[in-house]
């Protein structure tokens, strides 16, 4: 199947001449239509970067992001379509949002920013319909980001994402802020949504048993490299790469409620 994302030999360096820096080194990666892709590492690996790629954020110096084969620029430069097609969620619900909007304002400014996904008829029906998708009841409309608790913020930020109809959902570290219980749940959430509306998810967490929950295939980030790739089971089950098998040490350990290991903080073999 031809690929809906496809990054190739990606390159990103930060700073200059002495100070530079080569965050991320030659990473390619392939999310197909409906499929969701786990990107791990530890902490510093290089995700984020790539995740910022994706988005248009920042240019690397080296390779490139294809979307359904078109290439994938800086955001302020991208058709309008390509811009609505890849939407991001991130780690920390409460800064990705403004507290004092409402949650109806939240839509209402992707639906402003992009008014070919606004709906036609019956905006209240339609950002009812929106919240019921994401497992908010209508009430939430009115009230203001600040005011919801974090698995509550993180729902209306998927709810933003999905008020233009992306075909790909970059979410990262989406869920390491939650609390487990209602990490479940939204990454639930997260592959109902992927079923129901036909997304692609590239999904990025630090943490290898939340990716396990999710992920079709899983590709193994460390020191700007994507060191291991592979069907999900397989990675867990038989992961080739002793990075690899660290990672999935610890977060076995962290199920096991090892104190010490917090998963980002160990220091993996070198
Ligand atoms: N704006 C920047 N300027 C300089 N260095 C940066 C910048 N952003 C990130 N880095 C460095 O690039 C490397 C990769 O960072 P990145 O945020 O992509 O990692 P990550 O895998 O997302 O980590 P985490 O799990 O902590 O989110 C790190 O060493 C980081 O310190
Ligand atoms: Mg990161």
């Amino acid at each position: 199947m031809t690929a809906l994302l496809d990054v190739r030999d990606l390159r990103v360096t930060y700073g200059r001449r002495r100070g530079a820096f080569r965050a991320v080194d030659g990473v390619s990666l392939t999310v197909a239509p409906e499929e969701t892709l786990g990107l791990v590492g530890e902490s510093g690996s290089g995700k984020t970067t790539v995740a910022r790629c994706v988005a248009g954020l920042i240019r690397p110096d080296g390779g490139g992001v294809h979307f359904d084969g078109q290439p994938l620029g800086p955001v302020g430069r991208r058709p309008a379509a390509l811009q609505r097609a890849v939407q991001m969620v991130f780690q920390d619900p409460r800064s990705s949002l403004n507290p004092r909007m409402t949650v109806a304002a939240v839509i209402g400014e992707a639906w402003r920013t992009h008014p070919s996904a606004a709906p036609g008829g019956d905006r209240a029906e339609a950002l009812h319909r929106l919240l019921a998708d994401v497992g908010l009841d209508a009430s939430t409309a009115s009230r203001r980001a600040g005011d919801l608790s974090g698995g509550q913020c993180q729902r209306v930020s998927i709810a933003r994402a999905l008020a233009v109809s992306p075909r790909l959902l970059v979410c990262d570290e989406a869920v390491s802020a939650l609390d487990v219980s209602v990490q479940a749940q939204i990454l639930r959430l997260l592959d109902d949504l992927r079923r129901e509306r036909k997304l692609a998810l590239l999904f990025i967490s630090h943490d290898l048993g939340v990716v396990h929950q999710i992920a079709d295939r899983v590709a193994v980030m460390r020191r700007g490299e994507v060191v291991e790739e592979g069907p999900a089971g397989d990675v867990m089950s038989a992961p080739r790469h002793e990075y690899t098998r660290a990672l999935l040490d610890a977060a076995l350990d962290l199920d096991d409620g090892t104190p010490e290991q917090t998963g980002t903080t160990r220091d993996f073999p070198a």
